[in-house]
């Protein structure tokens, strides 16, 4: 058993802050350092206003901040005492040069191991967190080796594949935990440490070992499969509007077979988020590199699904309402990129909301956790410039003056002549839709892009009811076809 194990994690975002706040809860012997440039970042995670909404982490990170967690911007000292280094940086899509739009942009993981490999004075396991294109590994080996000073470095691989809104849930009770390390028997020594500390809360058939490409390789695969089952539901979602079948019941049925399995088959306005797209460019990039153009092709079809699932959304919505929505009040109903996380990250907002722009509607944006700051950033921004850390990131220039925000959905949709909901907030199942349907311009439309709303009901009161992949309103059926 190794004992007060040193533990410090360079990057305090969405998963080096969970990640850590549960290593520090379930290891009270193991103490841990969470590290980040962004003095801001670290300020707020010390604050009572953490830098990050995820349900059920404030109470962790109270009791453990003090303890035996802390936040910290002195990097290089936590980075120096440490025994082990998880690196969590953010490895966003590149937006120039070689591999432009696709490749993974690797400046902050090389400038992380840069500085360990200048201030360790004794050994260390340096974890790859953060989703890395495979081979990573071999190129940090090489920075950490060659500035080494006579310091052994082991390295592994150690994806996350917690998913935002379920965080501490998916890191108390993880499908599986995956260690990839070099065969060597330093390597496997490095793995066993690794493995002991996750082993006190995560049963050992859970926690699979493997040579670090494979684990690498598998981070990728994983996100690429997941969001390929969505692209799959919404590319049927769109036939089944098309024929009158209900998206619902095929998910279901085709759910039903064991070999396919129930989750992740909701239809919806497309996917979002920090990972898949981004996990999935990086992927086709590495196909290419390896002379697989027929694979990167297979992969790029799930983005160009995703984005035609988006695109026929707006579409939708500007065809329903007499082909033009010019200087109608839009209400949109969420903006994070799922429930039960304030994330905008590649939200599929961003997209509805510039096409509807696009249009010259004007919009009002509720989401019970984001910010008309954060909304303005979002809709100003260019494409791949989110995910670098916020003080690189291009001022955000004048707000968009088509677009307001406001905390309360009666006030977003009053006097408005359509409503998207964006995300599926489980508030929006309970609106009172028929007062909102009394404050509204008529013919009053809903276009609901998560399939939260009842649409028979909605019916009842007088609405025109658009639901992903449901039978449609014959109003939307005298529509002309939606391109
Ligand atoms: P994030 O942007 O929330 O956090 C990354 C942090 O790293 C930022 O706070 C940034 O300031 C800091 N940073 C960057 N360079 C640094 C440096 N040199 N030294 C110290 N700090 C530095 O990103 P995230 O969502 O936590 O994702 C991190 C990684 O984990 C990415 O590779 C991502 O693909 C992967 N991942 C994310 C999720 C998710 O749900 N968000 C899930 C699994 C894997
Ligand atoms: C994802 C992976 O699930 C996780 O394992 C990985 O570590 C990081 O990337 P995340 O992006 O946080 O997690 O959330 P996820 O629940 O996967 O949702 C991603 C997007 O897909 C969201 O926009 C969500 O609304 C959408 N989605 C999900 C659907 O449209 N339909 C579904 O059935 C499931």
């Amino acid at each position: 058993k190794i004992n007060m194990v040193k533990i410090c994690c360079i990057g305090a975002g969405y998963v080096g802050g969970p990640t850590m706040a549960v290593i520090a809860l379930k290891c009270p012997s193991i103490e841990v350092a969470v590290v980040d440039i962004s003095v801001a970042r670290i300020a707020a995670w010390n604050s009572d206003q953490l830098p990050i909404y995820e349900p059920g982490l404030e109470d962790i990170v109270k009791q453990c901040r003090g303890k035996n967690l802390s936040f910290s911007s002195d990097v290089e000292k936590h980075v120096c005492e440490a025994d082990i280094i998880f690196v969590s940086v953010n490895t966003p899509t590149k937006t120039r040069g070689l591999g432009a739009g696709k490749a993974a942009d690797l400046t902050y993981w090389e400038s992380a191991a840069r500085m360990i490999a200048d201030v360790s004075k004794s050994d260390k396991i340096v974890v790859e967190k953060s989703t890395v294109p495979v081979k990573t590994a071999e190129a940090i080996e090489k920075i950490l080796t060659h500035n080494s000073k006579g310091i052994n470095y082991q390295i592994l691989s150690n994806p996350e594949f917690l998913a935002e809104g379920t965080a501490i849930q998916d890191l108390f009770n993880p499908d599986r935990v995956l260690i990839g390390g070099r065969e060597t028997p330093e390597g496997r020594k490095a793995v066993q440490a690794l493995k002991e500390v996750y082993a006190n809360w995560v049963s050992e058939d859970r926690i699979i070992t493997t040579n670090l490409w494979s684990a690498e390789l598998s981070k990728l695969a994983a996100n690429a499969f997941l969001a390929q089952r969505i692209s799959s539901v919404n590319a049927i979602s769109a036939l089944c509007e098309a024929t009158g079948a209900d998206v619902s019941e095929v998910a279901y049925a085709v759910g039903k077979d064991t070999r396919i399995g129930p989750k992740f088959l909701n239809a919806s306005v497309g996917f979002g988020g920090s990972c898949f797209q981004k996990d999935i460019l990086n992927l086709i990039y590495i196909c290419e590199c390896n002379g697989l153009p027929e694979v990167a092709n297979y992969w790029k079809q799930v983005i160009k699904i995703n984005d035609y699932q988006k695109n026929r959304f707006v579409n939708r919505v500007v065809a329903s309402m007499f082909n033009t929505v010019a200087g109608k009040k839009i209400a949109v109903l969420g903006f994070a990129f799922k429930k039960d996380t304030g994330d905008t990250r590649e939200t599929p907002a961003i997209d509805v909301c510039k096409g509807l722009l696009g249009d010259k509607a004007k919009i009002c944006i509720y989401d019970p956790q984001v910010s008309e700051d954060q909304i303005q950033r979002d809709l100003a921004m260019n494409k791949f410039d989110w995910d670098h850390p916020i003080h690189l990131q291009p001022m955000s220039p004048t707000a968009v003056k088509e677009v307001s925000v406001t905390w309360d959905a009666y006030e977003a949709t009053k006097g408005a002549h359509g409503i998207c909901i964006l995300t599926e907030w489980d508030e929006f199942k309970k609106l009172d839709y028929a007062k909102i349907y009394q404050s509204m311009q008529k013919p009053a439309f809903i276009f609901d892009g998560r399939n939260v709303v009842d649409p028979v009901k909605l019916r009842e009161i007088g609405f025109i009811v658009y639901s992903i992949g449901k039978p449609l309103d014959l109003w939307l059926k005298d529509m002309p076809a939606v391109a």
